[in-house]
């Protein structure tokens, strides 16, 4: 990172990478700098960071930061691609692109073979993830490995004596399948995994693999203090859901103290005994080691899990050592007080299977995305409720803003939903209700289904603020 007149500036090439995940072998990927997870943006509220994205893959790509305010130029349009170097010109690949299904109209396709994604980092302080955006493709290219961390900090946080150092834990949870030889299967390419057990058979329900890895390590052992220590917990698998517990060697389970959602800090924190935990949704979360002997293992487990899929990661307790950390009951002040009464409007949205180009598709609104279309147009500095139902599980995810959730289920939100959301779990046949604020920059947006699977099966939309 070099920091130039006041704004931080990171280069990243995406390259294939062979990595070695499962010990003895190595798995071809698409990585963000060889590495997978991809290097972790660190950033400061208020302080722009610009990253230079150099293509070096047989594919075109979009960057998409998730979960940042950030203007739509950078916000890594589906259409808005980098293009792989010195592979093919910007008309070839347009007119490529214009024969795939879904494409649209060449003319709306942005191309460069490399960019400057910006983002001024006008936000709280939370941890956000950037991944692969491109339209139709963005699920096997997360699974190939372009999903990365980007943490933004900033003074609020820094003064609450949270545990820090090497006792502040990012944890990227993901599941992958693999063949024989390590190479990564992904069912809609690999129709014979469908006899492997533990995969989920069709592509239709969202890709599950039957390896969890934890920053790119299957089933990781950590070894810690036993002390407090801050799990800062991304899902960005796919499809699977998690519920996580953290149960000692005698079968205690230890609480799950949350103090940040998605788009940050809570007000104060909120103890769950278990956590689920939907596709790119993130908590913040203090565990405390303390009560465990030293030599003593604490298992992060998954409760809707089967079998090794029950299984995340483990803890093993080293020492007894000082902990001068806490977890204050006041954490944010700076959370948004939205309320019914402000909202200019409410909005309905159903996210539902239907039928899409003559197949089966994954709808909202009765529609697949369509680039072309504008679903909703809003108004900068609205506020507005959305009222969201669902046929089977789907995390909704809404571009550019944070959101807070009013109800789910026809009743008050549930303790997990507390905080500053980006993405919503909505569960089978569940409606709910968030409200926002469209605050920042105008532009074309998006929302949509973060079981990558059906997003690349129709299920986004584009949200125009004006
Ligand atoms: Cu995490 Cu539109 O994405
Ligand atoms: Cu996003
Ligand atoms: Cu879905």
């Amino acid at each position: 990172v070099a920091t130039v007149g006041g704004v931080d500036r990171y280069e990243v090439t995406q390259r294939e990478a062979a990595i070695e995940i499962l010990p003895g072998v190595r798995t071809p990927m698409w990585t963000y700098e060889g590495v997978f997870p991809g290097p972790t943006i660190e950033a400061r509220r208020g302080r722009p960071v610009t990253v230079t994205h150099r293509n070096e893959l047989p594919v075109p790509t979009v960057v998409h930061l998730h979960g940042g305010h950030t203007t739509a130029a950078s916000d890594g349009y589906p259409t808005d691609l980098v293009l792989p170097e010195g592979r093919h010109d910007a008309t070839h690949m347009a007119h490529h692109m214009h024969d795939m299904p879904g494409m649209g109209d060449p003319r709306a396709v942005v191309t460069r073979l490399t960019r400057d994604y910006t983002f001024p980092m006008d936000q709280r302080s939370t941890m956000l993830w950037y991944h692969d955006h491109r339209m139709d493709f963005t699920a096997p290219a997360i699974w190939r490995g372009l999903a990365g961390l980007h943490i933004i900090r900033d003074e609020e946080e820094e003064g609450l004596g949270l545990p820090a150092g090497d006792r502040e834990l990012p944890l990227v949870i993901t599941d992958r399948a693999f063949d024989g030889e390590g190479g990564l299967l992904y069912p809609s390419l690999d129709p014979g995994l469908r006899e492997r057990p533990g995969v989920r058979e069709s592509y239709l329900a969202g890709v599950l693999g039957d390896v969890i890895l934890v920053n790119g390590a299957p089933w990781p052992v950590h070894e810690v203090d036993a002390v407090r220590h801050r799990l800062r917990v991304l899902n960005a698998s796919n499809a699977r859901h998690y519920e996580l517990e953290a149960v000692t060697d005698d079968g205690r389970r230890l609480d799950l103290v949350q103090i940040g959602a998605d788009q940050g800090l809570l007000a104060g924190p909120v103890t769950h005994r278990s956590l689920p935990i939907a596709p790119a949704e993130r908590y913040d979360l203090v565990v405390d080691f303390s009560g465990v002997p030293a030599g003593g293992r604490v298992r992060l487990r998954n409760r809707l899990g089967s079998g090794r899929t029950r299984e995340v990661m483990a803890f093993r307790i080293a020492r007894t050592a000082a902990d001068p950390s806490r977890v204050p009951p006041v954490l944010s002040r700076d959370l948004p007080s939205w309320q019914r009464p402000d909202a200019a409007r409410v909005r309905d949205f159903s996210f539902r299977a239907g039928r899409m180009h003559g197949g089966h598709g994954w709808l909202i609104g009765g529609l697949p995305f369509d680039p072309a279309r504008t679903d909703v147009t809003t108004r900068l500095g609205d506020v507005e409720i959305w009222r969201l139902i669902a046929d089977v599980h789907h995390p909704v995810h809404l571009h550019l803003v944070g959101f807070r959730v009013l109800s789910r289920g026809g009743r008050a939100p549930r303790p997990h939903d507390a905080g500053l959301k980006d993405t919503l779990s909505l569960r089978p046949g569940e409606s709910a209700e968030i409200i926002t604020r469209f605050t920042g920059y105008r532009g074309r947006y998006l929302f949509h289904c973060h079981n990558a699977e059906h997003e690349d099966m129709g299920m986004m939309a584009n949200l125009e603020i004006i």
